[in-house]
């Protein structure tokens, strides 16, 4: 048996040194390894063998069977190396080492701002939600004392979906009664204040010019606790945007009319440019609005749970509205509105956070 073994590992070796491809490597598995293969004939004959020598011959063939086994393997691994390599050649050259020259991407600015601004109100202890773009009359209008046929709904006119009463936001504001609603009962129970803020896609019925756009970016930030007042809001304006324009800014307020908010307010911020003397930016005034702001009014706390009928004024908040857009056209020096939905990627690659 040994000298038979010897003689097939020789064929079978030869045979192997040829093989190049797999369909060559199959054949020359089934002559060896299949039913009617040489390895079988072998069991075959171990019947003739004497029972003394059964054994050890078995042996030698099972040995022999996992040898050519173990080729095979070892063979197919190389066939596809092979084929991998000419493949490769074929196409291009390919240096692994070579530094990979694959350009990194950049974040939007609107991105930069509002992750910026997140990070500072996250710093004063504020939640930082998110909200649909799809709302409903209620959420953007009726809960924000914006009754039906009231003008101040001229001026957030905006797309509505075929849907009966479906249309897309158009102001963060709409996500107000949601903040009241999902943390009013923690206010109620462990007298942790509301403090969130929720940047927003918004949209409005708007002709497209260097400064106004049908899609712009705000966030909202509302304060709800017992006895919060005007100083408290101020107080969170003047750091917030000190910390974004990395300079001590100046602020006033001024009475502004938005039906959630009583009183209600614009609040300014002291020009950069020109601290306050007058310049082309400012328009010569030596203020920029920037915020609309104001005291919730007691119906919008109302519709989110916040104060009952019997007791309207247990809680007060603030409430404000940053245009993120605005405040990155002013921190970036954009002059042009449109650039940030154009999708230019020359234009929009020139952001980098501070
Ligand atoms: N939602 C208002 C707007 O978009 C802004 C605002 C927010 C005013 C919060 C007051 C308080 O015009």
């Amino acid at each position: 048996m040994k000298e038979k073994i010897e003689v097939l590992r020789q064929k079978f070796q030869s045979q192997m040194a040829e093989v190049s491809d797999d369909s060559r490597l199959e054949e020359l598995r089934l002559s060896f390894m299949s039913k009617k293969g040489a390895i079988q004939d072998l069991m075959k004959e171990l019947s003739q063998i004497p029972n003394d020598q059964k054994k050890e011959a078995g042996q030698l063939i099972n040995a022999f069977k996992q040898e050519v086994q173990s080729k095979f393997d070892e063979k197919k691994v190389e066939i596809a190396a092979l084929a991998e390599k000419l493949l490769l050649d074929a196409t291009e050259s390919y240096d692994e080492s070579m530094p990979s020259a694959c350009p990194t991407g950049s974040y939007h600015p609107i991105t930069l701002i509002q992750r910026e601004l997140e990070d500072i109100f996250e710093s004063m202890g504020f939640d930082v939600e998110d909200y649909n773009e799809i709302v409903d009359d209620y959420h953007c209008f009726e809960a924000l004392n914006i009754p039906k046929f009231h003008p101040a709904r001229d001026m957030q006119d905006t797309y509505y979906l075929s849907t009966p009463n479906q249309l897309l936001k158009s102001h963060t504001s709409a996500a107000q009664n949601h903040i009241m609603k999902k943390y009013g009962p923690k206010l109620k129970e462990s007298g942790r204040p509301i403090r969130a803020v929720f940047p927003g896609r918004c949209f409005r019925n708007e002709a497209i010019d260097a400064c106004h756009e049908n899609t712009f970016f705000q966030m909202e930030g509302v304060m709800i606790d017992k006895d919060i007042s005007i100083s408290n809001l101020i107080y969170f304006m003047k750091t917030m945007l000190s910390e974004v324009f990395e300079k001590d800014v100046t602020v006033r307020l001024r009475p502004g009319f938005f039906p959630f908010v009583e009183p209600g307010f614009e609040l300014d911020i002291q020009c950069l440019i020109c601290g306050g003397d007058g310049c082309p930016s400012c328009k010569n005034s030596g203020w920029l609005e920037l915020c609309p702001c104001g005291m919730i009014h007691p119906n919008v706390l109302k519709h989110g749970g916040i104060n009952t009928e019997e007791n309207p004024f247990e809680y007060t908040g603030f409430a404000f509205g940053l245009g993120l857009t605005r405040l990155a056209m002013m921190k970036y020096g954009v002059k042009d509105i449109r650039v940030f939905n154009e999708g230019d990627i020359n234009a929009l690659s020139q952001f980098t956070s501070k």
